[in-house]
């Protein structure tokens, strides 16, 4: 049969812990079982009464020591930016010039884009996670390089090509109509095939002129199922360039908003310095942020008001941003979440942070009910986590009394060692 079974402590989550009450926010089991059939999720629940519904010949394999969960989601990486991770000393906008602009000139070659992809893809695999939202370069050739290697491992993943035809090296820009034509020819090849969904992706207000905004924004109405990528409000300089460049628009976000960038599958990155009045709009049109701590606190930054974005109702995903992010791991992403929210005065729970992780990703990506939890019909994209991996944790969650203090443990404690197994459609990579 197409059934399979994992017995072990499983945790995943039904809503934002921040709108119901924490319990009522997620399910855990502590010994649970996970039914997959053909690829989906069939139940979940306690192991002993879900194994009497079964039947006898079911394979039941058992993780012990450890906790299944959904797979990671990553709402805003670069995949072209894989290999230069760790550049010494620049804010964002010298970091662009000096380190990113170079290295993404790489991808008009195909065959680099495919083996940088290999790398990437491997690298999110074995930190947990199983979809991304991801940035190629400014070339058709590197989306369609990462489309194929994605494809191939039978993965659910969102990624668009650059649209930059403004204030960025020459062989690095498009033009309005290119940068249009190559989308349209991308959607057309890639959008919805098998686990694949195109990103309409201008890289950020000052590498596009308003007409190739504009054209974005008429590609999301041929188009209504794509999605829109881009960067919004991350650096003090960055916005300022943004008021010189457009001076007839009211703050950073309507610089987007004015060319009908907004809407429930549009993920801006960042989103460090908004004000109440954007995270109205954001949060009336359903659009979403990812919000990406160790790259916001690598590029000096600053720390995402995540308490702002809950008042106003903001869906937030979680993002690592590599090349600017410093880790691969959705773990790591949370310890140094974790911190950002201190260093503002702010709580952020282990149950906020592992909600972001997955379900909240889900949501920020529209994909609720696809993936980022265990709810039948899902997609069994799931990890089993390894308390024993390392020492530390291992001592450090022997002595916890609480489900809270254990998932707190795990969220500072944790990262790509303590992945003891990434699954895709049910089969373990
Ligand atoms: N803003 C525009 N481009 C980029 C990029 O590549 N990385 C980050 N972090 N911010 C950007
Ligand atoms: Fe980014």
């Amino acid at each position: 049969t197409g059934r399979k079974a994992y017995r072990g402590e499983v945790l995943h989550f039904l809503a934002d812990p921040a709108k119901v009450s924490e319990e009522e926010s997620y399910q855990y089991f502590e010994d649970g079982l996970l039914v997959i059939n053909h690829g989906l999720v069939e139940a979940v629940g306690n192991a002993k009464d879900l194994l009497k519904t079964l039947p006898a010949d079911v394979v039941v394999t058992q993780y012990d020591n450890g906790l299944i969960m959904p797979g990671f989601i990553d709402t805003h990486v670069h995949y072209a930016q894989s290999e230069m991770v760790a550049s010494y000393g620049e804010q964002l906008l010298e970091w662009l010039e000096n380190y990113t602009f170079p290295e993404e000139k790489k991808f008009a070659d195909l065959e680099h884009g495919k083996r940088v992809a290999e790398f990437f893809l491997s690298q999110l695999l074995d930190a947990g996670t199983t979809t991304a939202l991801v940035f190629g370069t400014v070339h058709k050739e590197s989306v369609e390089a990462f489309f194929t290697v994605a494809q191939q491992k039978k993965l659910r993943m969102i990624c668009g090509k650059v649209l930059m035809n403004q204030n960025c090296p020459d062989d690095l820009s498009d033009t309005v109509e290119s940068g249009y034509a190559d989308s349209k020819a991308l959607i057309e090849k890639w959008h919805n095939t098998d686990r694949l969904q195109y990103a309409v992706t201008p890289r950020f207000a000052p590498t596009c002129s308003t007409e190739q905004l504009n054209k974005a924004g008429e590609l999301l109405k041929e188009y209504p199922s794509v999605y829109l990528h881009t960067h919004l409000s991350e650096n003090k300089d960055e916005i300022a360039w943004v008021s010189e460049l457009f001076p007839d628009s009211d703050g950073y976000l309507d610089v987007y908003d004015k060319s009908s960038l907004l809407g429930r599958r549009s993920v801006f990155a960042h989103g460090v310095h908004l004000h109440d009045h954007e995270c109205q709009r954001l949060s009336e049109t359903n659009s979403a942020i990812a919000f990406c701590p160790t790259s916001n606190l690598f590029l000096g930054s600053g720390c995402f008001n995540l308490k702002q974005a809950e008042e106003f109702d903001v869906n937030v995903g979680l993002g690592t941003d590599i090349g600017a992010g410093s880790s691969f791991s959705m773990l790591t992403t949370l310890n140094e979440g974790y911190k950002t929210q201190q260093l503002r005065g702010d709580k952020l729970s282990p149950y906020k942070s592992l909600y972001l992780a997955t379900l909240g990703g889900a949501i920020a990506l529209d994909l609720e009910g696809t993936i980022g939890n265990f709810i039948q019909g899902a997609e069994a994209d799931f990890i089993v986590l390894d308390y024993q991996a390392t020492p530390l944790m291992d001592v450090r969650i022997k002595r916890c009394t609480t489900l809270t203090e254990k998932l707190f443990v795990l969220s500072m404690l944790g990262d790509d060692r303590h992945v003891k197994a990434t699954h895709i459609m049910g089969e373990k990579v």
